[in-house]
């Protein structure tokens, strides 16, 4: 547990830095599947915080996986490069791979926490238990052939094992989440996913949005309209945005045009009412290296720059197209700039850091978590995604087969997972947390 006198320090440089996490996502690979090593990282942070028009306020970075390419589960080299350069973390565990690929994450982030304790404490905004995996196994998720995803049953299994993994360490006080659409998250079936989080991470692109009116100038009310009803199911939890962004070249989506020029729009429209208030890691820094993707979002090309490739500044922007409310900047992130309250500063997330170890298909994905096939096709997968913008709930979900790639590597969650209403999954919720309480005290037990 961090000390008081940490907690103070941390809160003083948590209100020097910004009210809210803010950052990138950070792939673990490049776009030809080289894997990235910690001088990558490096480069890559330094150059978020030092973009042109930002106050160098792009200082935290959301990862996808624990492990580090090419190992079994040694932690991911974003870490000592992010304690290098002093940029926050939220720490993700790839869950869509299976079990054996999962307790790679787990183990990485045990790991992480034997070797980084100490310097980690408080450069960790949150965990998140996977990404995109209820996304994967629905509907549309199916329909766009996108890679096995992971039943809610077992997520919140996997859940319930990082909570094990970091409860009595440096990262117990870290809050632990999950990242998926906003319609996965308004599926009644998946409401036992969103019981066993702290916070939810919601990804969001309006210019995928194809069965609707998706201009770029609707790009906030579409928005507005996915955070709405992710915060209608969210309880008292904090939404936290994850994934967002407008491609700055690709494909025409019904009326969504990639254009450095919509890219800014949608920037100044939903990045700026949003940062500093609300913890975003925007999608992305940069997604164009060694070769452009289409779409491609990133704010920079295939060489880092400072200069960024449209104008990133918020000065005199009208930030009243979007609202989150005060849930986002709240205490529970630890994001709160209230240096006043050294406990909700201190308490903010902190999470642990699961390892994993990806291979082959599984790596390409770790890079955006979308495509089975090629980082460049991340967001392939989303395509169809506006078709689910009103989810059935408890649906029959014979689509559950999808699932059964990844039910069939934990045996303990089969159950659960064929169960197809939420009730079912509750009581799988409640098993499993018996459960990690119990690993939890050997865990504790282990640590003393
Ligand atoms: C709702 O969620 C369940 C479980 O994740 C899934 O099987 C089903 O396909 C989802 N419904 C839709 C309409 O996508
Ligand atoms: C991606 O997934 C689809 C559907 O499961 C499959 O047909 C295709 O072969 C996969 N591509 C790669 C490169 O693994």
């Amino acid at each position: 547990m961090p000390s008081t006198s940490n907690l103070l320090a941390l809160a003083a440089a948590v209100s020097t830095a910004s009210a809210a996490f803010q950052g990138f996502n950070y792939g673990a690979s490049y776009g030809d599947g080289t894997v990235k090593v910690q001088s990558n990282f490096e480069d890559e942070f330094n150059n978020a915080a030092s973009l042109v028009g930002t106050d160098g306020a792009f200082t935290s970075a959301r990862l996808y996986t624990m492990v580090q390419g090419g190992s079994t589960n040694d932690p991911i080299s974003a870490i000592p490069a992010a304690i290098k350069t002093k940029t926050s973390l939220l720490l993700g565990l790839w869950a869509s791979a299976g079990r054996t690929s999962f307790d790679n994450e787990i183990a990485a982030l045990k790991n992480t926490i034997d070797q980084y304790c100490g310097e980690i404490d408080d450069l960790v905004a949150g965990i998140s238990v996977g990404s995109e995996d209820l996304y994967r196994i629905s509907e549309t998720g199916i329909a766009a052939d996108s890679d096995p995803g992971c039943s809610p049953a077992t997520l919140v299994d996997y859940i319930a094992e990082t909570r094990a993994a970091i409860k009595g360490t440096c990262l117990s006080a870290i809050p632990v989440g999950h990242v998926d659409t906003w319609n996965a998250y308004s599926n009644d079936s998946n409401s036992a996913v969103i019981e066993a989080c702290d916070w939810l991470g919601m990804d969001t692109y309006p210019y995928y949005q194809d069965t609707e009116n998706n201009p770029v100038s609707e790009g906030a009310s579409l928005f507005q309209a996915a955070f709405d009803k992710v915060t209608a199911v969210a309880g008292s939890r904090e939404i936290w945005i994850t994934e967002t962004g407008w491609p700055v070249s690709g494909d025409t989506y019904n009326k969504a045009v990639a254009s450095t020029k919509n890219a800014r729009t949608y920037w100044e429209d939903v990045g700026c009412p949003m940062f500093g208030v609300t913890n975003v890691w925007w999608y992305t820094l940069q997604d164009a290296a060694p070769t452009t993707p289409n779409p491609s979002f990133g704010v920079v090309g295939s060489t880092l720059s400072k200069t960024p490739l449209y104008d990133l500044s918020c000065d005199g922007v009208d930030k009243t197209k979007i609202s989150t409310g005060s849930g986002s900047s709240g205490s529970s992130s630890g994001s709160s700039s209230s240096s006043s309250d050294s406990d909700s500063a201190a308490t903010p997330s902190t999470p642990a850091t699961p390892a994993s170890t990806p291979t082959g298909a599984q790596y390409s994905a770790s890079y955006g978590g979308y495509s089975n096939s090629t980082a460049t096709g991340i967001h392939s997968a989303y395509t169809t995604l506006a078709a689910a913008s009103t989810p059935t709930s408890g649906s029959s979900s014979g689509s559950g087969s999808d699932s059964g790639s990844d039910s069939g590597s934990s045996a303990s969650t089969a159950a659960g997972s064929s169960s197809t209403d939420a009730a079912g999954s509750s009581s799988g919720a409640q098993l499993n947390s018996f459960g990690a309480a119990a690993v939890a005290l050997i865990l504790a037990v282990a640590v003393l």
